[in-house]
């Protein structure tokens, strides 16, 4: 029996788009024998006989959820480092955080698209640096479940530290591997939320800011423009966005004021 189904350019058309509806991903149609080499293992372990099959029970059946969640896991890119792009994450605290802790507030952030954890825990580290970190809430989310529970665990290999002065209160050596400290794990919230699922996103909650970067470079601008306007609503007056220097959101024209400040770029909710 061949390991793989084959995947005809009409079916393509209707699972990229399913996909694309569910997780926000797109695929144009280069991406076909990509997505034949990650799914069709999938639909031949669960018994399907073609991708039309695996489709229609995607679309179609109460019980493909789980799957659709193991489909994530499969198909996003969850490549993220300690200290990636850490300017901007240096000025929120210093010039955001530490002033409205200052002020006697108790800011809360969320790290919409946290991968394996390493974007949160940077950020946990630079608070702890000030003393801030028992004075904010932090929330970090993924739609993969496999990225959090790596951000759970927190060992990470010689990659993720690439970029960072690995300093024992934060990460410690063990063998091959670097163990994140229980502290900062523990002061962050992991949840699992889809970008696309407004209902998860309203629970959350209000934010002072938001950091989602280097996810929505997945999305088609239509998608990007919907989580846009919801993260804005998830936002405080005058909270902030931070999305990855390879990202702009100005030709979408979204209700933010895009201000750079000591060298990084932020999107403002205006006060009004
Ligand atoms: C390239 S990583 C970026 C990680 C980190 N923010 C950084 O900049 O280093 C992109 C992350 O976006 C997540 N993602 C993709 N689509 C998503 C969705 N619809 N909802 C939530 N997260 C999503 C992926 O699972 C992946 O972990």
């Amino acid at each position: 029996m061949s390991s793989t189904l084959p995947l005809s350019p009409q079916v393509f058309a209707i699972l990229s788009s399913l996909i694309e509806e569910r997780l926000g991903l797109f695929f144009s149609a280069d991406y076909r024998a990509a997505l034949v080499e990650k799914l069709s293992p999938r639909a031949l372990e669960l018994g399907f006989e073609s991708m039309l099959d695996y489709y229609y029970f995607l679309r179609y059946d109460q019980a493909a959820t789980a799957e659709l969640l193991a489909i994530a896991d499969a198909l996003t890119v969850n490549e993220t480092y300690f200290h990636r792009e850490v300017t901007q994450l240096r000025v929120l605290v210093e010039d955001r955080l530490a002033s409205l802790v200052a002020g006697g507030g108790r800011p809360r952030v969320w790290c919409a698209a946290c991968s394996t954890g390493e974007e949160p825990i940077s950020l946990a580290s630079l608070l702890d640096e000030r003393g801030l970190l028992g004075s904010v809430d932090l929330v970090a989310s993924d739609i993969s479940e496999r990225a959090l529970q790596v951000a759970r665990r927190g060992q990470y290999g010689a990659r993720a530290v690439r970029a960072f002065e690995t300093l024992p209160q934060w990460l410690r050596r063990d063998g091959d591997f670097h163990v994140a400290s229980a502290r900062l794990r523990e002061s962050i919230d992991w949840r699992r939320v889809n970008l696309l699922d407004a209902t998860a996103i309203s629970a959350l909650g209000l934010f002072d800011a938001i950091i989602c970067r280097n996810a929505m470079i997945y999305f088609r601008d239509e998608t990007t423009q919907a989580v846009v306007s919801r993260l804005h609503a998830a936002l405080v007056p005058d909270g902030y966005l931070l999305i990855g220097a390879s990202e702009s959101l100005l030709r979408l024209g979204t209700a933010f004021v895009c201000e750079e400040r000591r060298g990084a770029f932020f999107y403002r909710k205006g006060s009004a």
